[in-house]
């Protein structure tokens, strides 16, 4: 059986997150989308509002599992015996980073764990969900970035901590 985990923050996740799961679904027989818990940043959601809105946007995609992590994504990858991680590109700005994760985590995992790229598709290349934050913070209008639960919870947030 092939497969692979889509790592991430998620926070919340966006159309374009969406477009990479939905097109690396079809690649492997299952996909294991997880949530990084990670210490260093406050995110606007807990890790559990993540795997919940993950859940929600991906019901009707069965062969999508959502689940999540601490530490490093080599030492996850090994515990589920993954060996293949998909990230999407959206620009080259991204490349020089994700270029630099993806060899570290195969140096670092003894060659245990390789990463594949999809572009994301044109339409979503402009998103990520800092700026989906920001312009909902700001009132704006992010239906076309998030599915419609996803800016619900997104305002809610803005509006609890006003
Ligand atoms: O959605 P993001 O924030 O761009 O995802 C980044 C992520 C979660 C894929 C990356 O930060 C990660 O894998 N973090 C876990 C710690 C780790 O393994 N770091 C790689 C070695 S530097």
């Amino acid at each position: 059986m092939k497969r692979a985990v889509y790592p991430g923050s998620f926070d919340p996740v966006t159309y374009g997150h969406l477009d990479i799961i939905e097109r690396a679904a079809q690649m492997f027989d299952e996909l294991i989308v997880a949530v990084l818990n990670n210490q260093g940043k406050t995110p606007l959601f807990s890790v559990d509002e993540r795997v919940k809105m993950l859940r929600e946007a991906t019901k009707d995609i069965p062969n999508v599992k959502i689940d999540s992590f601490n530490g490093l994504l080599i030492d996850y990858a090994a515990k589920e015996n993954l060996h293949i991680a998909v990230r999407g590109l959206r620009a080259i700005t991204d490349f020089e980073y994700e270029l630099q994760i993806a060899q570290t985590n195969r140096k670092f995992s003894e060659e245990q764990l390789d990463t594949i790229f999809l572009t994301t598709s044109l339409e979503y290349a402009y998103l990520s969900s800092s700026t989906v934050k920001e312009i909902a913070y700001f009132g704006g209008n992010i239906s076309e970035c998030v599915p419609d639960f996803v800016a619900d919870l997104i305002y809610d947030k803005y509006k609890n901590k006003q």
